[in-house]
């Protein structure tokens, strides 16, 4: 297939349906988002404390279409006008994957267009080109989102060296069980950072786990069972727990790992430019804490608005426009993926 110049302007028609948010976005040349249209399953999910996997997928397929129309409605373009369909085929839920890859390759086939396949955290990280136009790689980025936390290195588009990962929880997950454990519910990130404003984050002292592999690896588990512990302890001697104390506490231990290990990987890898990304990235102390750390620093750091921070389509045609670019087309064999590494080249 013959790539356009890159003088053209590229318009991505992007999916995203990889867990519990139906979403379509409307992206010109990476950076531009003309639309971005999330239908949240949130309230459905709410009533089981966690997303149902069968009931993800059979609310995408329900809503899949109008999501899309929408998104080329408020665009104000018409599917014949885009350029490519962009869509995430992992990793995340396989049933869910299945009918945002199975939408988009009819689409595709139908509008004649050629198809890109998106890997859902590049998408995560790119969601920082959106609003920061002077932001290129190399930069170094935290990834935290509810299935992955991982530091890498973005050395180019679409190019990642893994250099920390957690050997255990990731961090959102760690946030939805301590939510669940302290009555706080579905989703957990948003509701422990909303208690947390009112809460003391000295108020207990929770252990920073050390890991055995590589400085910048991270491990949350411990975390996790500590505030478990705590809550059990306070129950047998008849204590009432200070909810917003023990969210701010956690969080604080959450943070705390986070910035420091992302501090040491930039300091010992030279980055001058930091990136935080994925849902965890709208938490307000991981935001305060990494702004304080890099001006510490001297060093300049980039997230997303909260939008796109959580799921959504955008940041997804912001990563296929380099894969396009750079001539990435997927094959009307397109699979979904659920278990898709994070491709080291
Ligand atoms: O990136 P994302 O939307 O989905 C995945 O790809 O996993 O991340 C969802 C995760 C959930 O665990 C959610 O609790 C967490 O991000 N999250 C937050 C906040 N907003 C979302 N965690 C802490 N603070 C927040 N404000
Ligand atoms: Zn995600």
């Amino acid at each position: 297939m013959k790539l356009r110049s890159i003088e053209e302007d590229v318009w991505i028609l992007a999916i995203e349906s990889s867990c519990d948010e139906t979403a379509a976005a409307v992206v010109k040349n990476g950076r531009e988002v003309l639309s971005n249209v999330i239908s949240s399953q949130i309230a459905l999910h709410t009533l089981y404390g966690g997303v149902v996997p069968e009931i993800a997928s059979r609310k995408h397929i329900e809503k899949i279409n109008q999501v899309i129309e929408a998104a080329l409605y408020e665009a104000g373009r018409t599917l014949e006008e885009m350029t490519a369909v962009a869509v995430t085929y992992g990793p995340g839920l396989v049933g869910a994957l299945l009918v945002g890859v199975a939408e988009a390759k009819a689409i595709a086939y139908a509008a004649k267009k050629p198809l890109v396949g998106v890997h859902h955290i590049e998408g995560h990280v790119s969601a920082n080109f959106i609003e920061h136009p002077e932001l290129e790689p190399p930069f170094l980025c935290l990834i935290v989102s509810g299935g992955h936390t991982h530091l890498v290195i973005v050395k180019d588009y679409g190019v990642f060296t893994i250099i920390g990962r957690t050997m255990d929880d990731a961090a959102g997950e760690a946030f939805d069980k301590v939510a669940r454990a302290v009555g706080l519910g579905y989703p957990g990130g948003p509701k422990v950072d909303k208690a947390a404003r009112e809460g003391n984050p000295h108020a207990v002292e929770f252990p920073r786990a050390k890991v055995g592999g590589s400085a910048y690896d991270f491990s949350f588990s411990g975390m996790k069972s500590a505030v478990l512990n705590y809550l059990n302890q306070a129950q047998m001697k008849g204590e009432t727990v200070h909810v917003p104390d023990l969210c701010a506490s956690f969080q604080n231990a959450v943070v705390d790992v986070l910035v420091s290990h992302t501090m040491a990987a930039a300091r010992d890898y030279g980055c001058t430019r930091v990136a935080i990304a994925g849902g965890v990235a709208s938490n307000t102390a991981l935001r305060a804490g990494m702004q304080a750390a890099c001006e510490a620093e001297g060093l300049a750091l980039y997230y997303p608005s909260p939008v796109f921070c959580t799921d959504n389509a955008a940041m997804i045609g912001a990563a296929a426009y380099y894969e396009y670019i750079n001539g990435a087309r997927a094959g009307w064999d397109l699979n979904a993926v659920p278990n898709l590494k994070l491709g080291e080249r």
